[in-house]
Parts: structure tokens; C-alpha cells; sequence
């Protein structure tokens, strides 16, 4: 039997600049999805879903990313399904909302399993290498950061670049943030897709644009490291404003982060593609964070409160 974990995860800064080579600061949540491996006779594979049946609502539609990101991580660690079938068991407790991490999570924890099981002895590199390859099934040419600190877990600071470069971050103590899903599922290869096209074709403004949101993230990894919350909400309140500048949020965004803001979050923005998705707030103390988790729930949008840079 093989066994795997991956972190789900909440980009804190930089979502869609970081496809460009602007550093991004993502944190992993205390919430994961574990794959087991188990062989039997036979060929191919087969999935038991044990997740919550409430984490499995919709996940018929997605049947074919999944089945992709399969097969592609099978095929990329090498392994022949001719020989047995693998038995896929998946159990965990990320939400499957864009924005969350669902599917890197899920990629690492499957690229740990089948090492697990064969033996394959593989580095954490090497993880994330062929977690990329599930990634790239779902959202088309990511930038890594996602399959990166489901990888490696913590509060990660990265860069895309040939190699890519990461650090992780220490907090002075763990951050309690709330995450919240707009129940709209976001299309991050369209949204990225979009950026890409408007770069090109505003490209003065999205230099300016650019050049702030890589001076903020240097201000946000200080703020981080020094425990500096108002400041750090401060920031995530600006990378918002860039966001929507670059067109990536929306009306239902813009509405719960000012939810957030005014049921008392220190800070509040998009998380993950955009255009949809979630939104993240930040919440230092625990009584803060059911506040503002209680007001999304009372308007419909589901919250997840979760701690970062504690020991996931
Ligand atoms: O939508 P998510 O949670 O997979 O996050 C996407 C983050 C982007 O920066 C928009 C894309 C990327 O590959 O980094």
C-alpha cells in the first residue's frame, strides 16, 4: 500500500502576477486531501471516494481533469497499470471551490502515494514535479505555486523561473485567516489567459501595475516575518486594488471583501484565479475570525477558518 498527503492552500499575495515572474506568497491550510494506493489484480485504476458526500457535490462534472491528472501523473512516475489495477482511495477535507487548492492537493498527495508504493524514493522536487503534470491537466500552463506549498506545506514565498525559486517564511506566531467561497467556480486558465492578452495590449499600465505588486509583495514577506497583522491586511487590501485593476475580480468578490472588511478583518482580497472563486480574510484572533466567518455564512457563501504558518 502507498500513501500520500497534500496540503490544501490560499495564495495570501500575487495570484496572477506570479505567471509572470512576480514573486507570490502562498500559505498551506490546515486542511489536506490523502490518497492511498492499493494494488489488486487487474488493469488500470479505480477511485473509492471516501470524502464527505458534501466534498463530493459536482465532483461528476469534473470527471474528466480528474481522470486527466490521473493518468498523467501515472504515466509521468512511470507506472505500467497493465500489470495490476491501483486502487485510488481518497479521503480529506479540502473544499473542492476554486481557490482552495483542490487540485494540487490532490496531485501531490496521489505523486506521494504512488512513490510510496513503488518504492520510487523521489525528493520533494521531484514531487512537485509530477504533481505539475496533474496541475497542467486542470489549469493549462500553471505557474507551480500552487503544487509548490502543497508540496512542501508552510507560508511559501516563489518564484517562477528557470529553476523556479521558493522560500519558506516564518511567522512569529500562526495567522488565522477565513477563506470564503462566492459559489461562483473560477475559470483560472480563461482568467490567466485574459491577463496575458490585456499585458500586451495596455502594456504601460500593466507595467505600472506589475512594478507595484512586485515593490508590495516585498513589503507583505517583511510584514509576515515581523508578525505586523495591520500592516499585512493593509497590504492584502492594496493587492485587491491591483487585482481589480488587472480585471480578475468582480462583483461578488468586490462584495464579500467588503464584507469582510467591514465585519472587522484586518484585510481582505481575491484568492486564486479570480472572476469567481474565493476571497481571503484575515483574522488574527479567533474571536475576529468566527465574527467574520459568520457574517459570510449568514449571507450564503461558505467559510472555511483555518490557521497558516503553524505546523502544516
Ligand atoms: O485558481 P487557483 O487557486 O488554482 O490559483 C491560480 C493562481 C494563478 O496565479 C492565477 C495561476 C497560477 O498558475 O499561478
Amino acid at each position: 500500500m502507498g500513501r500520500g498527503v497534500g496540503f490544501g492552500k490560499v495564495i495570501l499575495f500575487n495570484e496572477h502576477f506570479v505567471v509572470h515572474g512576480v514573486p507570490g506568497i502562498a500559505a498551506a491550510l490546515d486542511k489536506r486531501l490523502v490518497c492511498e494506493t492499493v494494488l489488486e489484480p487487474g488493469q488500470g485504476w479505480v477511485l473509492d471516494d471516501l470524502r464527505d458526500p458534501e466534498l463530493k457535490q459536482g465532483f461528476e462534472r469534473e470527471w474528466d481533469k480528474f481522470k486527466g491528472a490521473v493518468d498523467a501523473i501515472l504515466g509521468a512516475a512511470g507506472v505500467d497499470t497493465s500489470a495490476n489495477r491501483i486502487r485510488i482511495r481518497l479521503r480529506g477535507d479540502v473544499l473542492p471551490a476554486s481557490g482552495m487548492g483542490w487540485s494540487a492537493a490532490f496531485s501531490v498527495a496521489l505523486a506521494r502515494a504512488v512513490a510510496d508504493e513503488f518504492g520510487l524514493n523521489l525528493t520533494d522536487e521531484q514531487i512537485f514535479q509530477l504533481a505539475l503534470e496533474g496541475e497542467r491537466v486542470y489549469h493549462g500552463l500553471p505557474s507551480g505555486i500552487d503544487p509548490l506549498v502543497a508540496t512542501v506545506g508552510g507560508v511559501v514565498w516563489f518564484v517562477k523561473d528557470k529553476p523556479n525559486r521558493f522560500e519558506k517564511l516564518k511567522l512569529p506566531i500562526p495567522m488565522r485567516i477565513v477563506v470564503a467561497y462566492s459559489g461562483v467556480p473560477s475559470d483560472t486558465a480563461k482568467a490567466v489567459a485574459g491577463v496575458r492578452e490585456r499585458k500586451e495590449q495596455f502594456k504601460q499600465k500593466y507595467d505600472q501595475i506589475f512594478e507595484e505588486a512586485n515593490a508590495l509583495v516585498n513589503e507583505a514577506k517583511a510584514a509576515l516575518g515581523s508578525g505586523n497583522w495591520e500592516r499585512v491586511g493593509e497590504l492584502m487590501n492594496r493587492n485587491h486594488r491591483l487585482l481589480q485593476e488587472i480585471e480578475v475580480s468582480c462583483e461578488v468578490l468586490d462584495r464579500m471583501v467588503g464584507l469582510a472588511r467591514s465585519a472587522g478583518a484586518l484585510g481582505a482580497k481575491l484568492t486564486g484565479g479570480g472572476l469567481g472563486g474565493c476571497v481571503v480574510a484575515l483574522t488574527p484572533d479567533e474571536e475576529l475570525q468566527e465574527q467574520v466567518a459568520q457574517k459570510f455564512d449568514e449571507a450564503g457563501y461558505r467559510a472555511v477558518r483555518a490557521l497558516v504558518g503553524g505546523s502544516t
